[in-house]
């Protein structure tokens, strides 16, 4: 589990080249009409609403409630539930998951319960961060919090596997893994590091009280953004995504 919490009127204005980005799995998906399809960790739905161009019946679930709220005010037949209590048995056509993957522990318990949710011969394809994902940040958090004296294993709780990792925790599951690749996607995250931070790194941020929040922030995001390229759209973190097509035989 995780201490990420969310506001998805601010998720969408800051983070919207999330399902940007992501629009490209839909096409490795192709979902067909008539198809169950599952959207897990649907966010606040703008991939959701793609998906649903197809004609599929798509029902997405997510842990946060706020994303479920604006979700649904699309339109999308959107659940509150988390990733490892997936209970539903031969039911869904395909699985999708964009950028959601990385947030939900233990992994083991998403890849079985993704199993058992598909029916005999569908398709899971999902994206999410790999390993070496915004690795600047990633031990910048650390490092930050070791020096304030806080065991930083307990606060990173984020999950980037190998390519190796990950096929084989699939393959154990009985999927068969069509493709899988780890690649490197430097992402625009636009003039304000602080602002992914604050989005981001709840997970870190719940180890210090309320009033030294913002001085960590600001220490971090100096550190990062010294070390950043940056192109018209702002600073590029150094994003790394694993992605993969596999079929439950
Ligand atoms: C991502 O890969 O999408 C991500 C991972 C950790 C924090 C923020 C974004």
């Amino acid at each position: 589990m995780t201490n990420q919490t969310w506001n998805a009127d601010d998720y969408q204005k800051r983070a919207a080249y999330v399902a940007q980005l992501g629009k490209s799995l839909i096409e490795l998906l192709q979902p067909q009409a008539e198809e169950e399809i599952l959207d897990l960790g649907c966010g606040e739905g703008t991939l959701t609403l793609e998906l649903m161009k197809s004609g599929a019946n798509v029902r997405g679930i997510d842990a946060d409630p706020s994303m479920i709220s604006s979700a649904r005010e699309k339109g999308v037949n959107a659940q509150l539930q988390s990733a490892i209590e997936l209970d539903v048995e031969s039911e869904f056509d395909a699985v999708f998951s964009n950028a959601a993957l990385h947030w939900i522990r233990p992994p083991e318990q998403v890849v079985e319960g993704v199993y058992r949710a598909l029916k005999p011969g569908g398709r899971f394809v999902a994206e999410f961060g790999g390993a070496g994902n915004v690795e600047s940040a990633r031990s910048a958090l650390v490092s930050a919090l070791e020096k304030r004296g806080h065991d930083s294993r307990q606060f990173d709780t984020w999950y980037f596997p190998t390519a190796e990792e990950y096929q084989c925790l699939l393959e154990s599951y009985g999927f068969e893994v069509r493709n899988i690749e780890l690649y490197s996607r430097p992402t625009p995250i636009g003039e304000q590091v602080t602002d992914w931070f604050r989005n981001f790194a709840n997970n870190f941020l719940a180890a210090l009280p309320e009033s030294e929040r913002h001085s960590f922030i600001e220490e971090v995001s100096e550190q990062v953004a010294s070390g950043l390229q940056r192109d018209e759209q702002g600073y590029l973190l150094d994003y790394v995504r694993l992605r993969f097509v596999a079929v439950k035989s």
